[in-house]
Formats: structure tokens, sequence, C-alpha cells
């Protein structure tokens, strides 16, 4: 649906541009044509409700073809980049959830509730590049911790940087395939978009009195034990929801 409504929003700001241009072909360069494209491209996928993160994509995809056909970019390199691209914001396109990285204190912050709640396992659910798995493993080589990432990139990375790290298991898979009851403590750091359902699996699997732990997007209609506010660049809020209690 989302790369429906981005192919649209393209195509209708491509035909409006262009349409400018011919009805006022002197006093409008090919550069001004383009840059109306962009502009209007992301005023159509607001108004389609695409997420926000699709704006600059919408602002520069036609700039970066013009400029490169005006550099004549080889062929390859395209293919290149989208192969590069895919493998790193796998299921992103679909309106996913897209590569984000947790600050060294929201790892911090972890290490410390996993320390204060005893935890003996923990599970990062969309671990990314292992940004967060990979101190609290070198933090606390006792804890038995599982990171579960579908993108095939993310998780190529997240399994080389866990190389030497015994404790931590990182696997590619999805975690809506995953049965979360064996952890302590579960991590994750997801979208809006996604944490409704988030919040109905948590309560199907994890087992009463283990914690929950969500990065910066609640889960609706629940009222978390805690929520700690980090002195990060983006003010993250975890939310701790203590399971029977969500
Ligand atoms: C915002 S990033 C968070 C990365 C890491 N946990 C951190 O805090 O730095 C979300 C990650 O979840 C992954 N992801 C999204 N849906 C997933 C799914 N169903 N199963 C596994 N990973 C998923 C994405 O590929 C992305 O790498």
């Amino acid at each position: 649906m989302q790369l429906f409504k981005a192919l649209l929003s393209q195509l209708l700001a491509c035909a409006t541009a262009l349409g400018i241009r011919v009805t006022f072909p002197p006093s409008i360069s090919v550069w001004q044509a383009v840059a109306i494209q962009g502009c209007l491209a992301a005023l159509f996928s607001r108004s389609f409700r695409q997420p926000i993160w699709w704006l600059p994509i919408h602002l520069l995809f036609v700039p970066a073809v013009l400029l490169g056909l005006t550099w004549q970019v080889p062929a390859g390199l395209y293919l290149l980049v989208l192969l590069l691209l895919t493998l790193l914001f796998w299921g992103t396109v679909k309106g996913d959830v897209p590569l984000f990285l947790s600050s060294p204190a929201v790892s911090d912050a972890l290490i410390e509730i996993a320390n204060s709640e005893g935890a003996q396992s923990f599970a990062d659910i969309g671990a990314g590049v292992g940004t967060v798995v990979v101190p609290l493993g070198k933090a606390r080589p006792d804890i038995s911790i599982v990171a579960l990432e579908r993108a095939p990139l993310p998780w190529l990375l997240a399994a080389w940087r866990c190389r030497d790290l015994a404790n931590v298991r990182v696997g590619l898979s999805s975690f809506w395939d995953e049965d979360l009851r064996q952890f302590d403590v579960v991590f994750a750091f997801l979208s809006p978009l996604v944490m409704a359902k988030i919040g109905e699996k948590i309560r199907r699997e994890m087992r009463p009195g283990s914690l929950f732990v969500s990065s910066s997007f609640p889960i609706p209609n629940s009222e978390p034990e805690s929520v700690l506010e980090l002195n990060d660049r983006r003010k993250t809020r975890l939310y701790c929801y203590r399971i029977g209690r969500v």
C-alpha cells in the first residue's frame, strides 16, 4: 500500500510539474520544475498519510535521477544501491519498521534494568545492527540474550559484532514468529504502527512478572509501570510494562 501511495505521489507530482513547465516554458528552468516536482510529491505523500520519513525520499527522488543522468552514472551502480538499500531496509517499503539505532544511553539504561530485574534472559525484538545487545552481552555475559532481526544486512552486521559473545544468539527471523514466554526482559524499538499488535503479543505470551520495555513508542491504552526519560539527543523515553499489569 505504501509503495502504491509513493508511486502515485511521484506520478501526480511529475504530471503537475510537467504541466507547469509546458504552460510557462521560458520562465521555468528544468531544475526549478524538478524542485517543484519534489515539493509536490512530498505534499501528495502527506495528503495520502504516508509516514513522515517518506518526505526526504519524495523530495530527492527525481533530483537524484536527474543528477544521475547528468553525470552518466553507470547503470550497475543503481542496481547496487537498490540491492544494498533492500538488504538494509527489508520490509520498510511495505510500511514496516525502519532501521533507527538506539543511543548509548538506551543500552546503558537497559543494562541497569537487566541488573535491577535480576534478568537471566533478554530479547531485543528487531535488533538492528546489535546496538543494544552488544553492550549488554559484554556487560552481562551470564545473561542469555536473543537478538531477532529480519533485514539481512543489519542481521549480518549484528551477527558479526556478536561473534565472540557466547551468550548472544542473533537470529535472522521475524519476532512475530517467536514465542516470548522464555524471556525475563523483552526490549523493542519499533514504530507506533505496530504497538497495539505488540501489546496483544506480549499479553498473550510473556510470563506474569516479566518486563517489556519499549523505546519511544507506548502501547496504546496501557499504563506503563514506569517511564524512564533519558538524557540523550532524542530525549528517549523507555516505557516499562510489567506483565500482568499491562
Ligand atoms: C528502529 S530499529 C531498532 C534497532 C535496535 N533494536 C536498536 O534499538 O538500535 C527496528 C529494527 O526492527 C527490525 N524489524 C522490523 N520488523 C521486524 C520483524 N517483524 N522481525 C524482526 N525484526 C524486525 C527492522 O529491520 C529494524 O532493524
